[in-house]
């Protein structure tokens, strides 16, 4: 089914210019509240991202007997020192798999009984990965489908520390166990077979956390020690590179752009689909790079080039580039020759499935591309035909196909476009600064 309730039509463009900073990151503006409000003292947020997703994470946490004020975007949070109060209602995390998930790690230390539901696409969304971890820690969890899905109830308390081998290499499920083992008696190990992104661990150091990190030939091993404290501090969110992507891929396809994107997150656990595009030839340069709250940051240099040329993507690749992955569906839609994913079955249950989603609408607008159980495999085409684009609700697939239709042939329509508030709430209006079309 189509939403055609506020349908909005786009047009080629002709070129990119300009420069933006678009809105800081997600995953740092979620885990800048939850870390604050379990340390002990006040801590202040700058550049915070105001969207429903992070909005979800706030309300959540005030409803559990956290301070917080909030000025636009700079958040002042007093810390409960992981002493929160049971909740008068059910905690909604809408449609925030990250709210969810990490939600559920802090109210397993917490001995009072709590309720996490979200909105219909999260509802179905799977839940076990963090239950099953956090019930063998000791918490008393219970939910649909045996745990599974949302609504969920919680009855936490004292934990005990655990190795967990985090097969889908998700950093929500690492970042839940890391905020539980936080708590926990003994040390909590978290073993990836490929680093997720690291923000909670480089965090939890920023707020006085001892954590360890080492490689191996198991994979990547997190270790921390349970009991210990976290002390309020001062957090900036730099750019968000999931957001800074789709600018990105609009100016790599259209000839003769240039655009500069400032303030921009380049953790090598987040900036693959940069990587990739360079080795597909785009002109992507990472210029005055320095530190902002212990991340990396860069401001991005981007020029239009002629024809990029196909990649392969394998299961390695997938932690650092999993939410551009329809966005990059469509450039190698556009790209010389063949290009393959593998490995990407995750994107099955994000907000939408996602392979399904970035195959039909592909599909629509020309493209030669078929559908893996895990993944995708394109031929590149000379250009894409405008279409009817369905977003399934679901934010990336949404901007995604905004970008496809400025630089497809003749109108493409995207049925539910407000559905971009859940992570880049003016991204129209942004594109509309950089865009010219004559
Ligand atoms: C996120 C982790 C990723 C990502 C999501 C945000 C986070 O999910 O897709 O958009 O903030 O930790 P998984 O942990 O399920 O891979």
């Amino acid at each position: 089914m189509y939403n055609l309730n506020a349908m909005l039509t786009l047009r080629k463009v002709k070129v990119v210019k300009g420069q933006l900073r678009v809105p800081s990151d997600k995953s740092i503006s979620h885990r800048a509240i939850i870390l604050s409000a379990l340390a002990q003292g006040r801590s202040v947020i700058r550049n915070w991202l105001i969207s429903d997703d992070t909005m979800a994470t706030l309300h959540a946490f005030a409803q559990i007997g956290t301070q917080i004020e909030r000025r636009g975007d700079e958040i002042t949070v007093s810390g409960r020192n992981y002493n929160f109060s049971e909740p008068y209602n059910v905690l909604d995390a809408r449609n925030s798999g990250t709210t969810a998930r990490l939600l559920l790690g802090v109210l397993a230390t917490q001995e009072f009984f709590s309720v996490v539901t979200g909105d219909e696409s999260l509802r179905s969304r799977p839940m076990l990965r963090v239950v099953e971890p956090l019930r063998q820690m000791g918490a008393s969890i219970d939910g649909r489908e045996r745990g599974n899905k949302l609504p969920i109830g919680v009855r936490g308390g004292k934990l005990k520390g655990i190795s967990f081998f985090n097969k889908k290499a998700s950093a929500q499920v690492k970042s839940s166990l890391l905020l539980a083992g936080l708590r926990a008696d003994g040390i909590t190990e978290i073993t990836e077979p490929y680093l997720s992104r690291d923000h909670t661990e480089r965090m939890l150091r920023l707020f006085g956390a001892e954590i360890t990190q080492m490689e191996t030939k198991e994979g990547h091993i997190i270790k921390l020690k349970g009991e210990q404290k976290l002390y309020g501090c001062e957090v900036s969110c730099p750019a968000d590179p999931s957001s800074a992507a789709f600018f990105t891929a609009l100016a790599v396809l259209t000839k003769s752009s240039h655009l500069v994107l400032k303030e921009v997150l380049v953790n090598p656990t987040r900036d693959g689909f940069f990587r990739k595009l360079r080795q597909m030839g785009a002109r992507i340069e990472y210029t005055n790079l320095r530190e902002i709250s212990g991340e990396p940051v860069a401001d991005i240099v981007i020029e239009g080039i002629e024809k990029l040329k196909g990649t392969n993507i394998g299961k390695e690749d997938i932690p650092s580039l999993i939410d551009e992955l329809p966005l990059l569906a469509l450039v190698m839609s556009l790209a010389e020759g063949t290009s393959t994913v593998k490995g990407a079955e995750e994107l099955r249950v994000k907000e939408s499935d996602r392979i399904r989603a970035t195959v039909e609408n592909l599909k629509n607008m020309g493209a030669n591309i078929e559908e893996y159980e895990d993944g995708f495999y394109i031929e590149g085409v000379e250009r894409l035909r405008g279409s009817l684009i369905r977003t399934f609700g679901d934010h990336r697939i949404a901007m995604t196909f905004s970008v496809a239709g400025l630089v497809a042939e003749g109108e493409t329509t995207i049925d539910n476009p407000e559905c971009v508030s859940v992570s880049y709430p003016n991204f129209y209006e942004d594109l509309n600064k950089i865009i010219h079309r004559t």
